[in-house]
């Protein structure tokens, strides 16, 4: 499985940003030479400026995903942006179910669940993010939350449906907050969701999806969270907003 790495620039960005980020990643992606066979690399920037950056980067192997989605198709639904839509603009990956959108938005775990469905109906690739909160961890809930928001996002998915998904598990207490997770609790949940997504569809599925680790992570510890046997890939907020400490991240997941 390549590993993947995972930019999530959350509401920041620019269109002058965008026509700078794009050239030095480039550049600093040909410095590692055959970096894709082991590597897949996604750009996730603010509705506006999907658009442009797909179009900015045809034919590199570089993927643009969107930060949210509608789970409609169409219609009256004021502000909302459906996977067609997403795919129209040459966009193949959909983070949903973010925390900040959990806890600011009120999104449930079944609603991010039809976000799941409609995403993997039209082929686009869903990360699913899952993740407890300091009080859940402290009071030893955390595998709890999690196997909540895993089993109930993706109920009534097909097993070969789901192995075209990714999970990421972002601890809210290690968001934006410099504090990530330790390699070892991370790779701890990792092998939880694995086996939690072997009971229900399988171990040929459950080896195919890609679970990802999101929550502070920098070019000083990518090193070693990528070293952990069950971390896939990295969901990297504030260090994706340059490429000058999205690149060594990247690096760092080259096998
Ligand atoms: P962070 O954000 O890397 O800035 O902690 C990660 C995320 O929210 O996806």
């Amino acid at each position: 499985m390549k590993n993947w790495i995972v930019g999530n620039w959350k509401m920041n960005g620019s269109q002058d940003a965008v026509t700078d980020y794009v050239p030095a990643l480039l550049n600093g992606l040909a410095e590692f030479t055959g970096w894709e066979k082991s590597a897949r690399v996604v750009l996730c920037p603010p509705y506006p400026y999907l658009g442009m950056l797909a179009r900015a980067l045809i034919g590199y192997p570089i993927a643009v995903g969107a930060q949210n989605v509608s789970a409609q198709p169409q219609g009256a639904l004021t502000g909302e942006v459906s996977p067609h839509m997403l795919a129209d603009l040459g966009v193949t990956v959909c983070i949903i179910g973010h925390s900040e959108r959990r806890r600011q938005f009120a999104e449930s775990d079944d609603f991010i669940g039809e976000k799941l469905r409609a995403l993997l109906e039209i082929g686009l690739t869903p990360i699913l993010c899952v993740g407890e909160t300091l009080a859940e961890r402290d009071a030893a809930g955390h595998m709890d939350v999690v196997r909540r928001q895993v089993l109930r996002a993706t109920e009534d998915v097909s097993a070969e449906a789901l192995a075209r998904a990714i999970i990421a598990y972002e601890p809210v207490w290690a968001i934006g907050t410099g504090v990530n997770a330790t390699p070892e609790q991370a790779n701890e949940m990792h092998a939880f969701i694995r086996n939690l997504l072997d009971e229900r569809f399988g171990a040929e599925t459950a080896g195919r999806v890609p679970i990802l680790y999101g929550g502070s992570v920098n070019p000083a510890n990518a090193g070693a969270l990528m070293s952990q046997p069950e971390i896939n890939g990295t969901l990297v907020g504030g260090a994706s907003l340059k490429s000058e400490t999205f690149l060594p991240i990247i690096e760092h997941s080259l096998t």
